[in-house]
């Protein structure tokens, strides 16, 4: 189970030849390539993503021995803070984030790579001023022009970012390379996602841009290409003839917190389906690429979201069910209705949960269904896929058994408990005609992963696209998806919400949806 990662760039510097080790596989060592020096300019930097992923992502990569001797880090936004403010926000940010991997000698090491410099985001004086700030520190730290933009601000700002990004030359070097990391959402439709292609596409190529999806990096989902197309056993029954039908769920037993602002603009089917399900999705239902290379996956990626069967305009409903979660008890603790939550309308008709049942019409998956469901404050925590197998074709205990033989079920854990499990039927010892499902579990150890900001993050400093989404399979998510939500959210009442409890495992609904077909739901 060893893995080693390759730099596809030059590597003339220092660190060429020096890697980082994590121990603890199953049975080995995995290698990971340490990335060039680079600096790290962060928009947004007072912000939660920054406090919460990038900076406690960035110091446990250190810690772990992953990152190069050179590199710093210039946070930015407008916020005015010092230097000393900003490492004593970020200080306390790390501490809260990684308890256990903290440490005041460590800190102190990496405080110092830590700068800030106040910049409106609207200013272009303010942007030649970080274009200066910069060029020193970038001389001082030896990244050799390295840089790695990443753009933690709400959307609504991205666009004069970029253009003062040019105007200010800040993103124009004769050495090193620039990065643009570019955060969900991006855009809230078709046409807003293309526009941000489109000015993306004017001033950075389509190798500088590195659209996030952190589902992308969780271990188990990394793992989904590797277990299809690495072991020769389950990929010959990967098809209609033998696959019954494929579910995937990630449930939330969180509310939408703090986020009221940007999630009543947004919905699950922007917020989760857009991006993490229907990735997850293209992985489970993409051709093996002929070689494992970032373009050539996202080529395939691109080609089952052209494959999709559209939803019908008319009988959505057999298609698609919403829900929004009215108060109920999670964890046994009261929590209260989506509408009361702070900074939601009293009467929000935005979807907190969706299932839906896509097919996709190629040769491999013609008829199967997949059915995807999604939501917040349902019954438990889980990111799982599941491939039922369609059931053995013919039985022949059926005189001495009255239960039907539950077809074979592969589940692939993505969190909590990151591992595989594959259910089948073996005799009960000891009876005459007894069968009893008994399944195979590996779960992976802890010890050897990287959490998907560590991962996003160190893949952006290698150039490694592959976690990454391209323009043409962001935009074709959105063509999907956009004339569904737009239906979806012109027919809409607000007395149709709230239509779940919080702690249960979604609107009835959802129940209905797969059960006309015949088929449950794998419980939360
Ligand atoms: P915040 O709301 O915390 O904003 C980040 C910073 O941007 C703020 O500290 C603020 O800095 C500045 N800012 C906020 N609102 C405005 C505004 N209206 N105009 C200009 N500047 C503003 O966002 P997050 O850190 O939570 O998220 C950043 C990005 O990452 C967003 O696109 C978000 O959707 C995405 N994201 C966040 C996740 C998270 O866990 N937080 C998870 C996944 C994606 P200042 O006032 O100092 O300029
Ligand atoms: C984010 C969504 O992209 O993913 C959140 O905006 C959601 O609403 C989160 O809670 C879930 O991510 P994870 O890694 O906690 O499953």
């Amino acid at each position: 189970m060893g893995r080693t990662r390759k730099n596809t760039r030059n590597r003339d510097d220092i660190s060429a030849g020096v890697r980082g080790i994590i121990a603890g596989s199953t049975e080995g060592k995995c290698d990971i390539d340490i990335p060039d020096p680079f600096c790290l300019l962060i928009f947004g930097a007072s912000g939660d993503l920054t406090k919460r992923k990038i900076i406690p992502s960035i110091f446990r990569l250190e810690r772990l021995n992953l990152l190069p001797r050179n590199f710093f880090i210039l946070g930015s936004s407008r916020s005015e803070m010092t230097d000393d403010e900003f490492r004593d926000t970020m200080r306390d940010a790390v501490q809260a984030a990684l308890p256990d991997d903290f440490s005041a000698s460590a800190w102190k090491t990496f405080a110092k790579r830590l700068h800030y410099l106040p910049v409106g985001y609207t200013d272009v004086k303010a942007f030649k001023r970080l274009s200066r700030h910069i060029l020193p520190l970038e001389k001082e730290h030896r990244t050799n022009g390295n840089r790695i933009i990443y753009m933690a601000t709400p959307p609504t700002v991205l666009e004069s970012i970029i253009q003062n990004l040019d105007d200010s030359g800040l993103s124009k070097k004769t050495t090193g390379y620039t990065h643009v990391v570019i955060e969900k959402p991006f855009g809230r439709d078709y046409d807003t996602a293309r526009k941000l292609n489109i000015l993306l596409k004017t001033f950075f190529e389509e190798k500088q841009i590195y659209r996030m999806d952190h589902y992308l990096a969780k271990e188990n989902v990394q793992n989904i290409l590797m277990f299809r197309f690495a072991n020769s056993i389950f990929e010959p029954l990967w098809n209609r003839r033998y696959i019954d039908h494929v579910q995937i769920t990630v449930s939330e037993t969180i509310g939408v917190e703090h986020r009221a602002g940007y999630y009543e603009t947004a919905g699950v089917l922007r917020d989760m389906f857009q991006n993490h399900l229907l990735q997850l999705f293209a992985l489970i239902a993409m051709e093996p690429p002929s070689i494992f290379e970032a373009d050539r996956v996202r080529d395939e990626k691109v080609k089952v979201f052209r494959s999709m069967r559209p939803f019908p305009v008319d009988g959505i409903d057999d298609f698609v069910v919403t829900g929004q979660y009215g108060e109920g008890k999670v964890h046994k603790k009261n929590v209260v209705a989506y509408r009361d939550e702070p900074g939601v309308a009293p009467k929000s008709v935005i979807p907190t949960f969706a299932a839906m049942k896509v097919y996709i019409d190629n040769w491999r998956w013609n008829g199967v269904p997949f059915y995807l469901r999604s939501g917040k404050r349902l019954a438990s925590r889980k990111a799982e896929i599941s491939i039922h197998f369609r059931p053995v074709p013919h039985i022949m205990f059926s005189q001495s058994m009255e239960e039907e033989i539950e077809p074979n079920t592969l589940v692939l854990r993505v969190q909590p408990d990151e591992g595989i499990k594959l259910s089948f039927q073996t005799k009960n010892p000891g009876s005459k005609i007894c069968l009893n499902p008994v399944v195979m579990d590996f779960t992976y150890p802890k010890v050897f992963m990287l959490n998907a900001y560590e991962r996003v993050l160190l893949d952006c400093m290698q150039g490694d696209q592959m976690l990454f989404v391209r323009a043409d399979g962001m935009e074709q998510t959105w063509s999907l998806l956009t004339p569904l939500i737009e239906k979806l959210e012109s027919a809409i009442k607000t007395d149709m919400f709230p239509n779940y409890v919080s702690g249960s495992s979604g609107p009835p609904e959802a129940d209905a949806l797969i059960e006309q077909d015949g088929r449950r739901w794998r419980p939360l």
